[in-house]
């Protein structure tokens, strides 16, 4: 089928309708599916369309500034790359690719265990594309950890993952166990009655879930070994392997930012994993507006994040204004490098980055530090 012209994408959901195009349907599903009904996919969509801005008018707003620090890592924009397993399943160069458009344009990105290519080839990918531009972009590479169940491992990797150069560690937290991906076992289903198996035959690859579509991935299959017995106590033990920033991605209430803050991490990412976790979790707009509300105090003394459902520029300027520090995009990333490979990736941030700085000037702002709570009107949202 034909690809727009890489100048035709516009805006991120343009991305999505190419890599529609390009994708066979088996790696489209994986990349597009979502848990149960697929009502927090749409919620973490549409809440970010419920609050209002409140802008400022007449004032010079001729320059603007768009970078932020990340643990002291200046990018050009206060958005990353999320991270994303396999995406050998949607370019066939995977995360190295994705990394060069990332490297070009200055963005950091994540990095995620179960990732189609280890992590130290991607790191290779990273210096060698910095070598091409002589080291001047500030992108930096963190890690995405998915706990193992063996503690020997565990360390192994991270260990592995420091010297390579990561600046940070992103441990998920909202998947002790796999969400239901509604169109995957569709999918599955599909081809097992295709090649005639019953439903116990599709019991391997449910188990494999996310990661099950990562032939590539050997030794470092994460599925099936994911810990459902992580707790807050195993921070302890982390902390002495790592001494690098520790972000704990999936937060979803007050209550357990509280307790992030509390066991001394250094960021926390309000995630409900792009909708592909727990049936109607709260958009991570609405974990922020609760931690507004229920621990305002912890807001400056981390570093916090946030993901899902992030499509504008604009939307990454409403999160800043609540107090977030940066945030991050998932699908539209991989949808632009299954389309168009390191140059869709480029124009994808270029896309968030003009929408940004538009919205920044219209706002009547120039520099990110100067987005307030004010600037926005959440009433909608919080009066329901
Ligand atoms: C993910 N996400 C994810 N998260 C993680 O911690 N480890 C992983 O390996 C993956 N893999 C993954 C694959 C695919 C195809 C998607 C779409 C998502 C979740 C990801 O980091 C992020 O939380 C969401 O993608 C953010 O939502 P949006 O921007 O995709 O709406």
């Amino acid at each position: 089928r034909e690809i727009p012209h890489l100048t035709m994408c516009v805006s991120c959901p343009d991305f999505e309708r190419a890599a529609r195009a390009v994708l066979p349907h088996k790696s489209f599903v994986y990349a597009s599916t979502s848990a149960n009904t697929g009502l927090s996919l749409k919620t973490n969509l549409d809440d970010w369309g419920r609050i209002n801005f409140r802008p400022r008018v007449m004032r010079n707003v001729g320059d603007v500034d768009s970078r932020r620090s990340i643990f002291g890592h200046t990018s050009q924009y206060p958005f990353y790359i999320s991270p994303m397993g396999t995406l050998g399943a949607i370019h066939p160069e995977a995360e190295p690719e994705m990394v060069r458009g990332a490297v070009r344009k200055g963005a950091h990105m994540v990095v995620s265990t179960a990732s189609t290519k280890t992590s130290q080839q991607i790191m290779q990918a990273y210096i060698d594309e910095q070598t091409r531009l002589n080291n001047k972009s500030p992108t930096q590479l963190f890690y995405q950890y998915y706990m193992p169940v063996d503690r020997k491992k565990a360390i192994e990797l991270m260990h592995i993952v420091k010297k390579s150069g990561y600046k940070g560690i992103w441990i998920t937290v909202d998947t002790p166990v796999l969400g239901k991906r509604t169109a995957d076992r569709v999918l599955q289903a599909e081809e097992a009655l295709a090649v005639g198996l019953d439903e116990e035959g599709t019991a391997e690859w449910e188990a494999g879930g996310e990661n099950a579509f990562a032939p590539a991935m050997g030794g470092r299959v994460v599925s099936g070994q994911l810990s459902p017995h992580t707790t807050w106590e195993d921070l302890a033990w982390i902390r002495k392997e790592w001494e690098g920033p520790i972000v704990l991605k999936g937060i979803q209430t007050a209550d357990d930012a509280k307790l992030a803050y509390e066991y001394g991490c250094d960021g926390i990412l309000l995630s409900n994993h792009g909708g592909r976790q727990l049936h109607t979790a709260p958009s991570a707009l609405m974990t922020l507006l609760e931690i507004r509300t229920y621990c305002p105090e912890i807001i400056g003394k981390l570093e916090i994040f946030l993901d899902g459902g992030l499509r504008d520029g604009s939307d990454v300027l409403k999160a800043l204004c609540l107090g977030a520090t940066a945030v991050g995009v998932g699908r539209p990333f991989m949808y632009a490098l299954a389309a168009y490979g390191s140059q869709g990736v480029e124009r994808c941030i270029d896309v968030l980055a003009e929408e940004l700085t538009l919205g920044m000037r219209l706002l009547g702002v120039t520099a990110l530090d100067q987005l307030k709570p004010e600037m926005v009107n959440a009433s909608r949202l919080l009066n329901e």
